[in-house]
């Protein structure tokens, strides 16, 4: 296996953890890094509370052909995000097919062949989606059938009931309990001990060539970053294009297309682009002004692992300033756990006192951080009363913050049409928070707005007037650019263009139709014969955020008869109306469709619209068929496993 298989490093877990002198080590299957962030917690809390020699490790690095050769003296935790329909998460692909097939090869042959194995289990998943927390249950199973000795409850987080935080919390003492029990720990007294060390490179400026100031990795330092890109090595495209598909009071959505000419990335119709932001000024600004490094902030440093299992999430040297910006999550809300690491660093007893309270008391936690939100540095500066938190070390924020996530974006356009041209179609996100003067502001949709707005010579937008580092390293090119990877999805037209096919997408969730729409119309064009394409979509009002509203008819003097567009929108009249009850008044066509094996995808949020959706489905289903929803419900749950029925949902 050549996944991370890097000179000397070895993928056998045991033999890791013996060179290592560690017996405890913490899996993570993660996607958008909140697993491995919850990982590195955990490895932190074990090593301060009950002194465990711990490690973090990536599923996708290590073998599992020799897990029974794991001494019962020590232990093995899983942390595991269930993605999307119920799937692993990319890096944890191969360990799921191994550990859940039905011959698991493991190397001794013991009875039962887990026998000595201690494991600890906690699952993040979204209730909204149907399998919830399928992977955590189903490798709790697995390890069960192999005889393996779980400590503690196999833990569940739900994102979707936003309780994800507090889930984890509220699972992870009794568990430590359950531990401490089965591995004779006493605990002691939290020792904080850094993982990282600073050291100051003052033979270096932020000028020095080999200085990083948020290029990923060392070709892109050095100019001659190549291919193939992907999640660890982004492609710094052009941005094409880019421009509003509608502004209103409290929402606008953009365009984008990204030309990824210059490299070997490809994609596919349906699939998913992911952009790397970079943080806001402002936020940069406010971090490091709370923290007292608003003077060092262009100072070199290197981050060295103080120990040997540890990795140092990005490119040194590099400066205080560069690590903010591009590296880590300073925007997201502050976790509970980390205010309480955070408070024995405080300027003042008083200030501890209340930090420590925070931390530790969730009610009075929610009541005083709940309505605002408070990020990182707004929570210090908050709580601080304008004192500089100078204490703090700084190796404290690279362990507790979440690494800066690239997010996904379905793909808008036709790979047939533009192979080499990549859409996007984002909303803007900003939200107002109640108690504060200004809103909330997602980061990569900004920082987009950001780049639309540089690449168009538009004067700085107000309200969305956050400045952000736009002709930094990362823009050391001619031109307006965007890191970004593609993300391979199963989300896809059938190969057939004659087969009839169904589209829910309102609002965002349209994306990745106008790539279909787009692709089926170029084919009816060069002479296919293309089935009917029908796509329901909605929006608030025809006149305010009908996207693409041109282009439909653009594409429908291709395809005729063939494509009709079904509008549904909800701030027209009294009365909501949405995609489904659309969906619901043409019940018997899209019955008839199913019948002769139509292809139904639904995209957008997952939260209400894609369970409607599916209820809806289930009752046409039903009707049409004169028979029982219960069996409707069981005919659709079918065409899922079929293939027949696509979902590409976010919430
Ligand atoms: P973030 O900064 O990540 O914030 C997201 C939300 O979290 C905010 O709106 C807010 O509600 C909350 N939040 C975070 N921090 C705070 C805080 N401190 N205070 C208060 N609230 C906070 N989006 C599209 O527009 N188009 C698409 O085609 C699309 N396709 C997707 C496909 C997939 C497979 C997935 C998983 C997602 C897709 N998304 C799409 C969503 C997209 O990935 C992003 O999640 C979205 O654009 C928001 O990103 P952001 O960085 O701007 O917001
Ligand atoms: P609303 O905001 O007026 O409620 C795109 O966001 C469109 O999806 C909007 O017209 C929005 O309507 C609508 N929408 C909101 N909730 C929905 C739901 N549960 N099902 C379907 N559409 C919904």
């Amino acid at each position: 296996n050549a996944n991370g298989a890097k000179a000397g490093r070895t993928r056998n877990i045991v033999e890791k953890m013996d060179e290592s002198g560690k017996n405890c080590v913490i899996f993570y299957g993660s996607q958008t890094g909140t697993a491995e962030d919850y990982a590195s917690r955990l490895a932190k809390e074990g090593k301060s509370r009950f002194g465990l020699e711990t490690m973090v490790a990536d599923l996708e690095e290590y073998d599992f052909d020799n897990l029974d050769t794991v001494p019962s003296d020590k232990v093995v935790m899983f942390v595991l995000a269930t993605y999307g329909e119920g799937e692993p998460t990319d890096n944890a692909v191969d360990f799921y097919e191994f550990i859940t097939g039905d011959d698991v090869a493991l190397s001794e042959g013991n009875d039962p062949a887990l026998g000595s194995l201690n494991y600890v289990a906690f699952g993040l998943g979204n209730n909204t989606y149907e399998h919830y927390n399928s992977m955590v249950r189903n490798v709790d199973k697995a390890l069960q059938k192999l005889g393996a000795h779980r400590i503690g409850e196999a833990g569940e987080g739900d994102d979707g009931a936003g309780t994800m935080e507090e889930d984890f919390l509220a699972w992870k003492d009794p568990m430590w309990a359950a531990l401490a029990a089965k591995m004779g720990l006493e605990e002691r007294e939290a020792v904080y001990e850094p993982t990282f060390g600073i050291v100051d490179r003052d033979n270096l400026t932020r000028d020095s060539t080999e200085v990083y100031l948020g290029e990923p990795n060392k070709m892109h330092l050095e100019g001659t970053a190549k291919g193939p890109f992907n999640a660890h090595n982004p492609y710094i495209a052009p941005i094409a294009e880019s421009r509003e598909l509608f502004s209103a009071k409290d929402r606008n959505c953009i365009h984008l297309d990204i030309d990824v000419s210059g490299s070997n990335l490809t994609y596919q119709t349906g699939d998913h682009i992911a952009v790397w932001p970079t943080n806001p000024g402002d936020e940069v600004d406010r971090f490091l002004d709370v923290i007292g490094l608003t003077e060092k902030r262009n100072h070199v440093i290197s981050v060295k692992a103080l120990e040997p299992t540890a990795k140092v999430p990005f490119p040194t040297p590099t400066t205080y300033d560069a690590i903010v910006r591009y590296h880590l999550e300073v925007c997201a809300p502050v976790s509970r756990q980390f205010v309480a690491t955070l408070a024995a660093f405080s300027p003042s007893d008083e200030i501890k006192a209340e930090m420590t309270r925070l931390g530790n008391d969730k009610d009075y936690f929610h009541d005083k951080t709940g309505p605002h939100f408070y990020n990182i540095a707004r929570l210090l500066a908050t709580v601080g009363k304008g004192q500089k938190w100078t204490n703090i070390p700084f190796s404290a924020f690279i362990e507790g913050l979440n690494k800066l996530q690239p997010r996904y974006y379905s793909i808008s356009s036709s790979s047939l049409v533009q192979p080499k041209k990549i859409s996007i179609t984002a909303v803007v996100e900003s939200q107002m928070i109640p108690g504060r003067s200004e809103p909330f502001r997602g980061v990569a949709t900004n920082y987009l707005f950001a780049l639309k707005q540089k690449q168009n010579g538009d004067p700085k937008p107000e309200p969305f007037g956050q400045t952000y580092e736009l002709d930094g390293p990362r823009n050391k090119y001619d031109g307006v650019h965007v890191p970004v990877h593609v993300r391979h999805s199963n989300f896809k037209l059938p190969s057939d263009p004659g087969k009839p096919v169904i589209m829910i997408g309102p609002g965002t969730g349209v994306a990745p139709f106008r790539g279909f729409v787009q692709e089926r119309a170029r084919q009816a064009r060069e002479g296919a014969e293309v089935g009917r394409t029908l796509l329901f979509f909605g929006c608030r009002k025809s006149t305010e955020d009908f996207m693409y509203e041109s282009e439909w008819a653009e594409y429908k003097k291709d395809l005729g008869d063939k494509f009709e567009m079904v509008t549904a929108f909800s701030r027209e009249s009294n009365k909501k109306v949405y995609v489904q009850h659309r969906l619901k008044e043409r019940s018997k066509e899209v019955n008839e469709l199913l019948q002769k094996k139509a292809f139904f995808y639904v995209c957008g949020d997952a939260a209400n619209m894609a369970r409607e959706v599916n209820s809806v489905l289930a009752q046409i289903i039903a009707e049409g068929r004169g028979v029982s929803e219960q069996k409707g419900e069981e005919v659709v749950k079918h065409m899922r496993a079929a293939n027949q029925y696509q979902e590409d949902v976010w919430s």
